[in-house]
This record gives structure tokens, sequence and C-alpha cells, in this order.
């Protein structure tokens, strides 16, 4: 099944002091969805910002809210997220032993759930759980950063895991070093929905940001019509 392509911008690279300001300018310059990181500095060796800010964004935007979680443990704050105006809770297969749980306690918050694997983690991981995903998210970067160089080993496995999914009703993002070089190998390998920061916050101003996000989903539609 094809579904529409979504570009969603990570907040991760936009100006942290003028927040609401970024926000609206991506939405404006044509975001699909908006990618939130959050980083505690003990999963990943970064921290960024919480539910507290995520609540402030909030107000400036309607877009969907695609939280992505690089925190342990998360249970304790799935329903932080969840009231803070998450519409998409994703959590990382490595956070923590009890995936399975934590994915039900997100689908109990009435919000849609995600699992994420890091670049090293095999796909395996994710099958017992397919069942109860609306998106897999594959790292293309080791996570903690915006910046990082596209790691192509896994342009190999998001064909795997597009496989995997079959005609299940699940979302397939990729998320790191997303450009308009990078993000057509990942579509025509059945990724349809990117993540990107620097490749789109990089240009400083709205004009520039509807230009960057143009560019990309132009690559990645094309990749994905050759395909
Ligand atoms: C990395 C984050 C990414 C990051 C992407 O840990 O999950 O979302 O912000 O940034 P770029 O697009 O610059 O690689
Ligand atoms: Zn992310």
């Amino acid at each position: 099944m094809t579904r529409p392509l979504v570009i969603a911008p990570s907040m991760l690279a936009a100006d942290f002091a003028r927040l609401g300001e970024e926000i609206s300018a991506v939405d404006r310059a044509g975001a699909d969805w908006i990618h939130l990181d959050v980083m505690d500095g003990h999963f990943v060796p970064n921290i960024s910002f919480g539910p507290d800010v995520i609540r402030a964004m909030r107000k400036h935007t309607k877009k969907f809210f695609d939280v992505h979680l690089m925190i342990a443990p998360v249970d304790p704050y799935l329903a932080a997220f969840a009231d803070a105006g998450a519409d998409l809770i994703s959590v990382h297969a490595e956070a923590g032993p009890h995936l399975h749980r934590t994915l039900q306690a997100i689908r109990a918050l009435g919000k849609q759930a995600g699992v994420v694997i890091n670049p090293g983690t095999h796909e395996s991981v994710i099958e017992p759980v397919l069942g109860m995903v609306d998106l897999v998210l594959l790292m293309t970067v080791n996570p903690g950063f915006g910046g990082q160089a596209f790691i192509d080993d896994v342009v190999e496995k998001t064909r795997r895991v597009r496989r995997m999914i079959g005609d299940r009703p699940i979302r397939l993002e990729i998320d790191g070093g997303i450009t308009p070089e990078t993000a057509p190998l990942v579509a025509a390998a059945g990724a349809d929905t990117l993540v990107a920061g620097s490749a789109v916050f990089k240009a400083g101003n709205e004009e520039g940001y509807a230009r960057n996000i143009a560019a990309i989903r132009a690559a990645a539609e094309d990749a994905r019509a050759a395909a």
C-alpha cells in the first residue's frame, strides 16, 4: 500500500530561543508533521526538551505532533507527553525490557504508537509488536544529535522492514541525515515518512524552509514514482 509522503521537520534543529515562531514558520513552509526529539542525557548522550516545552509549542500549530522519545525509563513519562499534545509517541526498542507494555500504555492513552530501532539493532525485534504500532522508525544515525551523516546500511534494512510490514496500516519513517540526496534512497526502499532537521532549518528563514522541504519532497516523490 502506498501512503502519501510525509515530511516531518525536526525542531531539534530550530532556534530554541524562538520555538513558537520557528514552528509556525515550518508549518507555513509545508511541513506535514512536526517531529519532536526528546533526549534525556542517559539513553542518549544529549539533553533536549520535555513535555512542558512541547505543550508550549502545541499552541502555535495544529500539525500532527510526532514525538520521538530517546529516554529511559519511558513508562513514567508517557502520560505527560500525551497530555502535552503528542499525536504519536515513538519509543526505542533498546530503551527497556518491556516494549510491549510500553506500546500498550501509549495506545491506552489514546495516542498512536511507534517503535524505533537504532542503526545497530536488527529489525527482528520489532516483528512481535507489528500488530500494535502505527509507525516503525528506523534511525539512519545513532540518536543524540542533529547534523550527522546518513548511514547507508539502513537502506537495505528499510527494504526488509517494508516487506515485513506488508499490508499492515503502518507508516515507515526514517530519521537522521535526510537531505534531497539521501531521501530518494530510502523512499525507493519503501519509506513514506521522512524526518529532516538540519536540511530544513539550515536556511534560517521561512522561505528557505519552504525551499528545503520542497526539495526533499520532490526528490523523494520522484524516487517513489520510479520504484
Ligand atoms: C537524532 C534525532 C533526529 C535529528 C535529525 O537523534 O532523532 O530527529 O534531529 O537531524 P538531522 O536531520 O539533522 O540528521
Ligand atoms: Zn528524531
